[in-house]
């Protein structure tokens, strides 16, 4: 039963160079199969791991190699490849967000039950162990209770090269869908309370670019707590210079690359092109390998947060968390990560092998869709939404 995870890949692109780097280096999975339509990434893949590419997603779900999937496929395909996993009886990793409308959550949620395999939803920035680490002091009720969430983040999410539905909110572009998933997600898992009520604004302030480059919300959670999250990826102010410049990777971040993904764009004469340019930052055409992964310093993280409970405010950052009490103010450091993202790979192992019920299960994802939805609906409607069992919006 100590196996490593034999996991096949359903799409090799910017997700999948983002986890490579975990997936190549935890010792608790082996990559065995990945599916692409991209040749030269498939390529890369059976030379890089010695593992069978596949043209057609049914075909690696259909392979009897493959135990567990790793879903990194455009927000679109997801409920499509989930359900042909299940089918097969594959466990699954599916990428945040889980889907783009509530009633494909629910579908993906029932094919998994009913095949009786495990449906987690990740990676998102809640799987991070500053994080889990903050909610676990949280719990232990050391500080009381938890009672005022403040998270911010400010990136150029807008400006890095997008394909053309990327910047298009109703095929699940923009900032909602795609940042907001980890930011809820992170404050869902700090207040350790469903969302209750949700107000918020949208901002789309590039014609060019036609989609919700930033919002802002205030969440009230079922247990009392409120949250206010704020974010913006117009590429101007960058909150990671709170955060010692650590990126969000857990990165040495260069303050002198001020406007860089601006600039990257500004030869990009085409939606062909910027699709083009972004699939430069795809496995198979970036230069990145597994093999050139190294150890970080730090852990990932979603931006500045501070965590206000009744005796202390506790403040996630990405090498530890900072305690602030009434007398006295402390550090507790966390170690540094040997694996990064390992936390994804420990959850999906501990389902899997030890029949652990998952925090990122599949009604945690669709929860968390639901609120991102709310977000939209708010902005649109300029009412607050109230969420029932943190899922039924309206
Ligand atoms: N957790 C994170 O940090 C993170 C980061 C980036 C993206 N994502 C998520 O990952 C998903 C993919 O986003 P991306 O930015 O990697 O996109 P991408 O365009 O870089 O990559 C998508 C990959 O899927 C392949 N693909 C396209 N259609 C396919 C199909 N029908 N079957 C199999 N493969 C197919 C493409 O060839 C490409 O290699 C999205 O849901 C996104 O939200 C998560």
């Amino acid at each position: 039963m100590d196996e490593p995870l034999r996991l096949g890949v359903i799409g090799l692109g910017r997700a999948f160079m983002l986890m490579l780097p975990t997936l190549a280096q935890h010792p608790r999975v082996r990559l065995v199969a990945a599916a692409d339509p991209r040749p030269e990434a498939r390529a890369r893949f059976e030379t890089e791991f010695s593992a069978q590419g596949f043209n057609d997603v049914a075909a690696l779900c259909a392979d009897s190699s493959v135990e567990a999937v790793y879903i990194a496929s455009p927000h679109q395909f997801h409920v499509e490849h989930v359900r042909l996993a299940a089918r097969h009886g594959k466990h699954i990793l599916v990428e945040k967000p889980m889907a783009l409308r509530l009633a494909d959550c629910a579908a993906m949620i029932a094919a998994a039950r009913e095949a009786g395999i495990h449906l987690l939803v990740g990676h998102s920035h809640s799987y991070d162990a500053p994080y889990l680490r903050t909610a676990e002091l949280v719990r232990s009720g050391d500080f009381g209770a938890v009672r005022m969430i403040t998270a911010l983040n400010f990136t150029d999410f807008l400006y890095r090269p997008r394909r053309p539905e990327e910047l298009d909110t109703a095929q699940g572009g923009g900032v909602v869908f795609s940042q907001a998933a980890h930011q809820l997600d992170v404050v869902r898992l700090l207040a350790g309370s469903e969302i209750a009520t949700l107000r918020a604004i949208t901002g789309r302030w590039d014609p060019s670019r036609p989609t919700e480059g930033a919002y802002q919300a205030f969440l009230t959670f079922a247990n009392g707590a409120s949250a206010s999250l704020t974010y913006s990826g117009y590429g101007r102010y960058d909150s990671d210079e709170q955060l010692g410049w650590i990126g969000e990777l857990g990165q040495s971040r260069d303050p002198e690359s001020y406007g860089a993904a601006r600039r990257g764009l500004a030869a990009v004469a085409s939606p062909e092109e910027e699709a083009a340019l972004k699939n430069t930052r795809a496995y198979g055409v970036a230069k990145s390998t597994a093999a050139a992964a190294t150890a970080l310093a730090a852990h990932n993280h979603f931006g500045p947060i501070v965590v206000s409970c009744d005796k202390a405010d506790l403040r996630p950052v990405a090498n530890g968390v900072m305690i602030y009490a009434d007398e006295t103010r402390r550090f507790e450091p966390l170690a540094a990560p040997q694996v990064p993202r390992a936390e994804v790979v420990d959850e999906l192992y501990a389902a899997v092998r030890r029949g652990e019920r998952p925090l990122h299960s599949g009604e945690w994802g669709m929860a968390t869709l639901a609120a991102c939805l709310a977000i939209l609906e708010s902005a649109r409607t300029g009412r607050e939404i109230a969420l029932r069992d943190g899922v039924s919006a309206g």
